[in-house]
């Protein structure tokens, strides 16, 4: 299995793909580390420690950054994802001791016998905790696999131009494309067409236990521009993409991100055209198999009950 890493501001998509995550056998989850991002830090890191003991999962729990590196004027999504982040979903609180989040996702990287993935699916700011501080740790990531910006015809769901986890921090993310290590970025033109409604979970639905609940009343709850197909499950594409890389099409660019523009800040540019002249940095997720992705959820999560 693949050592993972998984970077989250849990969140109702974050949660469920924590769980594909736990029920996936393609996968060693190594650590769970929290950010701030759809809730504050107060509540992602709790969520995550809770959401870990839920999935009875025996592995660490970091508490990493409190709120972007330089940005001052963000906020939380409470109208996607509840003020608590489970959309009012509440899990007994748990007793875990909490480590520094940057410090953990070193140690364990550090210590693991296979290069691990990092899938990055909050705010980027831990990421680039790691980078500024572990930056020859960082180097032995073999991919990170992060959840946010856009391209084409799906920029921004925050602003016109920006996606909420980098416009959340945009100077983190300019960090990472900035840094040199592979990235694949599972962005909004991908993620804003993954729609999953319980229609398309009836096994995970029918397995009725702690998991599957949680999942029935955040389906419920999630405020992601819900359509007759679904909503949009941005986090676990990242995931899923991570476990099984052909269940997304890629294509090599050059990403930069914006960080000072008045209009187009936390945007993601991809130089399609290669008119920036630099060499390619990143693989652009263009489009997921999304009958196969809907059915990895269905089964997956369903199995984690039956443990
Ligand atoms: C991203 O922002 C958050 O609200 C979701 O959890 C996801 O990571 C989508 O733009
Ligand atoms: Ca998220």
């Amino acid at each position: 299995p693949r050592p993972i890493i998984i970077d989250t501001d849990p969140g109702i998509d974050d949660a469920l793909a924590i769980m594909l995550a736990a029920a996936s056998p393609e996968i060693d989850l190594l650590g769970i580390v929290a950010v701030a991002g759809n809730v504050g830090l107060e509540k992602t890191a709790p969520n995550a420690a809770a959401l870990a003991d839920l999935l009875r999962l025996d592995i660490p729990v970091g508490r990493g950054a409190a709120g972007p590196l330089w940005r001052r004027d963000t906020k939380p999504a409470w109208d996607v994802h509840g003020e608590d982040g489970f959309g009012g979903y509440t899990l007994p609180a748990s007793t875990r001791v909490l480590e520094p989040g940057v410090p953990l996702m070193a140690r364990l990287i550090e210590q693991s016998a296979d290069p691990v993935t990092v899938v990055a699916i909050g705010p980027l700011t831990n990421i680039a905790g790691l980078i500024t501080h572990y930056p020859e740790t960082a180097r032995k990531v073999e991919r990170f696999v992060i959840m946010g910006g856009g391209t084409l015809d799906r920029l921004g769901n925050t602003t016109p131009a920006a996606e909420f986890n980098i416009y959340y921090d945009p100077d983190s993310a300019a960090k990472l494309f900035d840094f040199g290590v592979p990235i694949t970025m599972v962005g909004l033109n991908v993620t804003e067409r993954a729609l999953v409604g319980l229609q398309h979970l009836p096994d995970l639905v029918a397995s009725g236990g702690p998991a599957a609940k949680m999942v029935e009343h955040m389906m419920g709850n999630y405020h992601s521009e819900p359509t007759e197909d679904g909503m949009a499950q941005h986090d676990s594409v990242a995931l899923a993409a991570a476990l099984d890389p052909s269940i997304i099409e890629t294509g090599h660019y050059f990403v930069d991100v914006e960080n000072v523009g008045r209009l187009t800040s936390g945007m993601t540019v991809v130089d399609f055209a290669g008119h920036s002249g630099e060499q390619p940095n990143c693989d652009v997720a263009l489009s997921v198999d999304l009958p196969r992705f809907r059915a990895l959820l269905n089964t997956r999560v369903a199995q984690l009950d039956a443990r």
